[in-house]
């Protein structure tokens, strides 16, 4: 029989959905955009803690806003690997960075979304054995009020051919970054790939949601996995200069806000089929 609960409470901070399982399972720890050295400071701060606490067989962060808040350096990918994140992911501000391109190109650890056009450095797809088990990291990007790049659906079905016609038992178990910003766009591509993915969810927004659920067909979904980095901000940068943005309507300068910051994101527990069997959010601390 399966279970379903659901529970939010105003003065709890996680966000849990799950259902039951027997068989045997694993769990993904996912970070919502690094941004900055507050997140930096953050995953520091609260990884080490989190991941002997929940013990997750995979650890995953999207880092493209890392070095000062727009793309990654080789440094702070050095740094996040060393808290015990096993895979980076990207988004549109994977390119921002001199040297990008030879650090895309030079560890398979680092992710850019794989549907922007052909030719260009990294790669979108990871694949590593941990645990005992084989993983398969996806990274796309979405197109919805963000630069037309190529179908992340039919993307997504190149990458999955091959994997598609293996039975369960012999696939691998595959997590999926969505990086965009609409909610239609991620949900449709939740459902899209429901039952060929273990977990679809979404980075970019910086703000987590509460809208994780587990799919028909067993996909775990999450919108937006939030970020680490400054409270005190604008989704990352710093408040005055986004105010005077607004009032001025100028393309001023932005850069990461400073001050205490927050880890965002999720850990999604998986069975050995691939289904997804529970989501919980966290945020640490706690906002509220
Ligand atoms: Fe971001
Ligand atoms: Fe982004």
């Amino acid at each position: 029989m399966v279970m379903a609960l659901v529970q939010h409470t105003a003065d709890s901070y996680y966000g849990r959905m799950e259902v039951a399982t027997e068989s045997h399972s694993y769990t993904v720890l996912m970070l919502g955009d690094v941004f900055g050295q507050p997140g930096l400071d953050a995953v520091r701060t609260h990884l080490p803690a989190l991941i002997a606490d929940r013990q997750p067989d995979l650890v995953l962060a999207n880092a493209e806003n890392a070095a000062g808040g727009f793309g990654l350096t080789r440094e702070c990918a050095d740094e996040l690997f060393a808290c015990g994140i096993d895979v980076l992911t990207g988004g549109n501000h994977s390119w921002e960075k001199k040297g990008s391109r030879e650090l895309l190109d030079s560890d398979s650890r680092i992710l850019r979304p794989g549907n922007y056009p052909p030719g260009l450095p990294g790669s979108g797809v990871c694949r590593l054995e941990k645990a005992g088990v084989s993983w398969l990291v996806l990274n796309l990007q979405g197109r919805e009020r963000m630069k037309p790049i190529d179908c992340p659906f039919r993307h997504a079905d190149a990458m999955l051919a091959e994997l598609d016609q293996m039975p369960a038992k012999d696939r691998p178990l595959i997590v999926v970054d969505f990086h965009a910003e609409s909610f239609q766009e991620k949900e449709a591509l939740g459902l899209y790939l429901d039952g060929r993915v273990s977990v679809v969810a979404g980075t970019h927004t910086h703000v987590r949601t509460m809208d994780q659920r587990i799919l028909p067909q067993g996909t775990g979904y999450l919108g937006d996995l939030g970020m680490c980095g400054p409270l005190d901000s604008v989704i990352g940068v710093d408040a005055h200069t986004c105010v005077q943005r607004n009032l001025s309507q100028m393309p001023l300068k932005m850069e990461s806000a400073q001050g205490q910051a927050r880890l965002s994101g999720a850990v999604f527990t998986v069975d050995e089929t691939g289904h997804c069997c529970s989501i919980d959010t966290f945020d640490y601390p706690p906002t509220v």
